[in-house]
């Protein structure tokens, strides 16, 4: 080996060096916010359930809240989103389980199951996140008139079911209960 190798790199080494720093660099941009999500903040800890006050919401208007850090769409549906839901067969659905908090595991997507109670089936309240991979979905957009996820290309029905698109699953229904007339709890 002369001197010249053991002092200075080449152009080559030099570039091989340079390389490996922007793997770590990118490495490490990358996994940070998976990191950043799995650790839950004081304020997120401090908030395990929220109650809403919706009596402002009126039939076709949306509310976004958040909640555990995630946001939730409280959403005052017009009788002909809630006909346009019932409306669809089982069948049609690309997923069929409910995904509902408040529900059986294996409840069915049916609009009921996804609404908030019997008596309102006009409220539909979902984590506001695409289950394809994270996007927050548009409102009253989309092939079917609910919700439009613009990252790939996700539709979901006015149910917030997941209709055409890469998602897997619809949009999850968190835990939920009307306190009173107007004031859901969320959590
Ligand atoms: S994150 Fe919504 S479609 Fe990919």
């Amino acid at each position: 080996m002369s001197a010249h190798d053991k002092t200075e790199p080449t152009r080559r080494d030099f570039l091989y060096i340079a390389t490996g720093m922007a793997g770590v660099v990118g490495a490490g941009a990358f996994a940070w916010p998976f990191i950043d999500q799995m650790r839950p903040d004081a304020s997120t800890l401090a908030v395990s359930s929220i109650e809403v006050d919706v009596s402002a919401v009126q039939p076709g208007m949306s509310l976004t809240v958040k909640w555990r850090g995630k946001p939730i769409f409280i959403r005052n549906r017009t009788p002909k989103e809630v006909e346009e839901a019932k409306a669809v067969a089982l069948g049609d659905l690309k997923d069929p389980i409910a995904r509902n908090a408040n529900l059986p595991s294996d409840a069915q997507a049916t609009d009921a199951d996804r609404t908030a109670s019997k008596e309102k089936e006009n409220w539909l309240v979902m984590v506001g996140v695409c289950t394809h991979l994270g996007c927050i979905p548009l409102g009253q957009q989309g092939d079917f008139g609910g919700w439009f996820c613009p990252c790939h290309g996700s539709h979901y029905d006015t149910a917030g079911r997941i209709r055409k698109g890469p998602a897997p699953e619809n949009l999850a229904i968190p835990p939920l209960s009307f306190i009173s007339d107007t004031v859901v709890k969320i959590g």
